[in-house]
């Protein structure tokens, strides 16, 4: 058994006289509608005298806790996001009442959610593969320098970021694309382009909490590594589109606004305006929606840009039409033709009706160079869906070479509202094949055999544990939706047979264990 400095927090589980994490004990507690009663499966019950008192202490919780805990300090003395050096609170002596809720912002998996987020997440990966992508994964903790970029993004001070106990500053992951970045580079040429990589995993930022914008989320990203031509951005918009489709939206529902970066940095060139301030003006016009239009302006002309520049640039994120803008800025740059490819590509690849040229649309992270593009819902309810863009120099400013790149990222928090919003969440019960229930106590070995001849058939088994009444294995088998309740009892065992009942039709037979299947 570890060592626990405080025996207050010992939750023993009586039987197996077990040490139950806090994070376990939460989970139990908030499932449990009796507070003062702690159950466990075999039926005997431990009470807790009320209040319910545990004492938590510090040396027994995982690093994240403590950097939860580190942060959740900071944010009570009105600090933001960052936190500073790992220092675990102060050792509590006295006892103190735990919160049954996980930390602001993030969510428990109970069984039917974590269905929920299966069928999401299995969505995205056959979408993927339909696609052709390959799978990879990143670690959620990376170094902090990954992130830190001038040009003052949001996402810089949304960092969940400490020191480790080594001294080295890192943080959760915001996104997955600097780490994506991270491993081509890595790899090198022992790569072959293009490179076709999908991954889905968890981010975590401190945001302001909105519908559908959380502090800890998952994301879906798919990207292409290698292809400078807009045919990689029309195929992952392509990829989405069918996402979509799979899980009963429309075109009416859902659109993608797309437009480029190089329509703002042609702006900007006409005005010589430096190429090093692009980054950051992009992010000022981001956030244009979220503030009065004089801040936007007050703030583009103390980045250098002059007031001539920042009308012209005003006039031209107006713009929804593409001949427009054709009409503004010629027809031979490079961002009109780029747009231009895109939705003849969209034409073919059949979702031009999904998509809408919208000038305003940047986008809030600085690697971005050309096409960029914003999924969001017709009603105008919720934040955008996806997004993503190309980022062509993403991978030479963490000393890569140039290698052209685009992808985007899909967030698992705005299209479960969005579902919701249009009834077309799908409904996701357990389904286990078989119950298998011995009859009698000593045939529970028996029962046992019986569940290990179908679970190597591939059949799935739910083996009724202890010795219950008939009554209660119904229930059980409807909770489970089981189709199938098999029944060991002594004269059929006697035979080498069991009686099997199938639940939808109430058919009731006798067969041999080779027969089981
Ligand atoms: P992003 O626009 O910051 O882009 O995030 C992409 C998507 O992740 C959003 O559209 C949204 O669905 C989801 N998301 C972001 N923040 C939150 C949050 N706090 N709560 C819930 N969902 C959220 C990127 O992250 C880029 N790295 C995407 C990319 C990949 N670009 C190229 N490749």
């Amino acid at each position: 058994m570890p060592a626990i400095a405080n025996p207050r927090l010992l939750i023993l589980h009586p039987r197996l006289n077990l040490y139950l994490k806090p994070s376990f004990a939460t989970m139990l507690f908030r499932s449990h509608h009796n507070f003062s009663l702690f159950s466990f499966n075999h039926g005997r019950k431990l009470a807790i005298p009320k209040p319910q008192l545990f004492s938590v202490n510090p040396r027994n919780l995982s690093s994240s806790q403590l950097a939860a805990e580190a942060h959740s300090n900071s944010r009570d003395n009105g600090g933001g996001g960052r936190s500073g050096a790992l220092s675990p609170p102060a050792i509590v002596e006295a006892i103190q009442k735990i919160d049954v809720n996980p930390p602001k912002g993030t969510r428990d998996f109970p069984p039917e959610e974590m269905r929920l987020r299966n069928w999401l997440f299995s969505n995205f990966k056959e979408v993927s593969q339909l696609f052709g992508f390959e799978e990879v994964d990143f670690p959620v903790l990376e170094s902090e320098a990954l992130y830190i970029r001038k040009a003052g993004e949001e996402i810089r001070d949304q960092l969940y970021c400490f020191e480790d106990r080594g001294n080295r500053r890192v943080a959760l992951r915001p996104e997955l694309t600097p780490s994506l970045a991270r491993l081509v580079i890595q790899k090198g040429k022992s790569v072959s382009l293009p490179l076709k990589w999908f991954a889905v995993g968890q981010c975590w930022r401190y945001e302001r909490m909105t519908r559908g914008r959380r502090r800890e989320h998952y994301q879906w990203n798919m990207d292409i590594i290698g292809v400078p031509e807009v045919t990689a951005e029309a195929e992952l918009i392509s990829s989405i589109v069918t996402f979509f489709k799979r899980i009963g939206l429309t075109a009416s529902d859902v659109g993608f606004k797309v437009s480029s970066r190089k329509v703002l940095q042609e702006v900007l060139r006409c005005y010589s305006i430096p190429e090093n301030l692009f980054g950051k003006v992009c992010i000022i016009i981001d956030k244009m929606e979220k503030i009065p239009m004089d801040e936007t302006r007050k703030e583009l002309k103390s980045a250098g840009i002059s007031e001539e520049a920042i009308e012209e640039l005003l006039q031209v994120l107006s713009i929804k039409s593409l001949t427009k803008l054709e009409e503004i800025l010629g027809p031979t740059g490079q961002a009109v033709s780029d747009l231009k490819q895109l939705f003849s590509l969209a034409e073919r690849f059949g979702y031009s009706e999904w998509i809408q040229f919208d000038a305003s649309v940047v986008r809030g992270l600085a690697y971005y160079t050309g096409i960029v593009f914003e999924g969001f819902d017709r009603e105008g309810k919720l934040r955008a869906i996806c997004g993503g863009g190309r980022y062509d120099q993403l991978l030479s400013t963490f000393g890569g070479d140039d290698i052209p790149a685009c992808g985007f990222g899909f967030g698992d928090a705005v299209i479960v509202e969005l579902l919701k919003e249009k009834g077309l969440l799908p409904e996701l019960n357990l389904q286990v094949e078989n119950i298998v229930c011995a009859l009698d106590h000593d045939l529970q070995g028996a029962a046992a055999a019986v569940a290990t001849i179908l679970r190597e058939k591939g059949q799935s088994v739910d083996l009724v544990l202890e010795n219950k009444p008939l009554k209660w294995v119904f229930k059980r088998a409807a909770r489970v939706n089981a189709q199938r309740l098999i029944l060991v009892g002594n004269s059929e065992w006697q035979k080498g047979m069991v009686s099997v009942k199938i639940l939808s039709s109430g058919e009731q037979y006798e067969i041999t264990l080779d027969e089981l299947e």
